[in-house]
């Protein structure tokens, strides 16, 4: 059983690499081989949209093919990030944008119990991060087993709050108990998205659909009380399965085709932009 902690905070001894550290050794108490990896430590480069990553490997060689390796080789994976602006930190979405390149590999779609910690400093300011942060876990294929929210600001503040290092101690167990095939899922919330935890949903008649999941539930309305009816088995109603990872892959690489289909005349029109060029740029500046 090996057990990945992937941690998005730059800070050593911060609250997400203490909380994710706590669930990490007590899957290590458990039986588990674990590791983590920081990845504001990596060299992450910014996806160039070449498409390239879809016949043959990323030309951008940077660690990014390596963090996607040591997920593969892995059972789990803890993931924790801070929220930064209502979110999270650009380096997950770097990561994240460069998953692409997952798409040729089938294999790599994993079906493999995941958990979630997410770090904020104020509550109802987490904004869009657990969403965000389940989608890095979600477009891999992971299967979100547990979440945890936590609430502290200055560098392992977090340590004060027992209930909470609890808490991870917890997450560390179910990894395991997950991995010895017990089926768990996280603990939801009303009316928060039952695979990503979002609670921003849109409201279509009389459906409330999850924009990340695409999984709609039932509104139904009793006592002035909204409730959303989710399917009980949510990944199987959502876009997480493998067979729409495989069918958004082939719509990928028709849109490639098509492109070069159209190329020459998209050419021509896209002259009268070639010839007009306002980008300014500090070294442009400094001249
Ligand atoms: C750039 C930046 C942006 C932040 N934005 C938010 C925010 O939008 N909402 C919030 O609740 N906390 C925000 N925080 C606070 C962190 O999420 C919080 O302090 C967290 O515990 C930091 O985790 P760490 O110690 O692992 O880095 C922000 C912190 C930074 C540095």
């Amino acid at each position: 059983m090996r057990v990945l902690g992937i941690i998005t905070s730059y800070r050593r001894l911060g609250n997400t690499e203490i909380l994710v550290k706590e669930a990490l050794l007590e899957a290590q108490k458990l039986g588990a081989e674990v590791h983590a990896i920081r990845l504001p430590k990596l060299t992450v480069k910014v996806c160039k949209a070449c498409y390239h990553c879809f016949y043959e490997e990323c030309k951008l060689g940077d660690d990014v093919d390596w963090v996607f390796e040591e997920i593969a080789k892995s059972d789990a994976v803890v993931l924790g990030t801070p929220t930064y602006i209502l979110s999270v930190p650009g380096i997950l979405k770097m990561v994240m944008d460069r998953v692409l390149s997952l798409f040729p590999k089938a294999e790599r779609f994993r079906r493999k119990p995941a958990a979630l910690i997410v770090t904020a400093g104020l509550r109802g300011w987490e904004g869009f991060a657990v969403p965000m942060a389940s989608l890095f876990l979600l477009i891999q294929g992971f299967r979100i087993i547990d979440r945890l929210v936590a609430y502290a600001t200055g560098p392992g503040e977090i340590l004060m709050d027992e209930e909470v290092i609890g808490r991870a101690r917890e997450m560390g167990a179910k990894i395991i108990r997950a991995l010895k095939g017990e089926k768990i899922l996280p603990k939801t919330e009303e009316n928060e998205c039952p695979i990503c935890g979002s609670r921003a949903l849109e409201i279509r008649g009389d459906v409330a659909r999850c924009p990340i999941c695409d999984l709609t539930g039932k509104i139904e309305i009793s006592n002035g009380r909204i409730r959303i009816k989710f399917p009980e088995d949510p990944y199987e109603h959502s876009k997480w399965t493998e067979e729409e990872w495989r069918e958004h892959f082939e719509w990928l690489k028709w849109t490639v085709q098509e492109y070069f289909r159209k190329r020459s005349q998209i050419e021509q029109l896209r002259a009268k932009y070639a010839s007009f060029d306002p980008f300014i740029s500090p070294t442009k500046s400094r001249e």
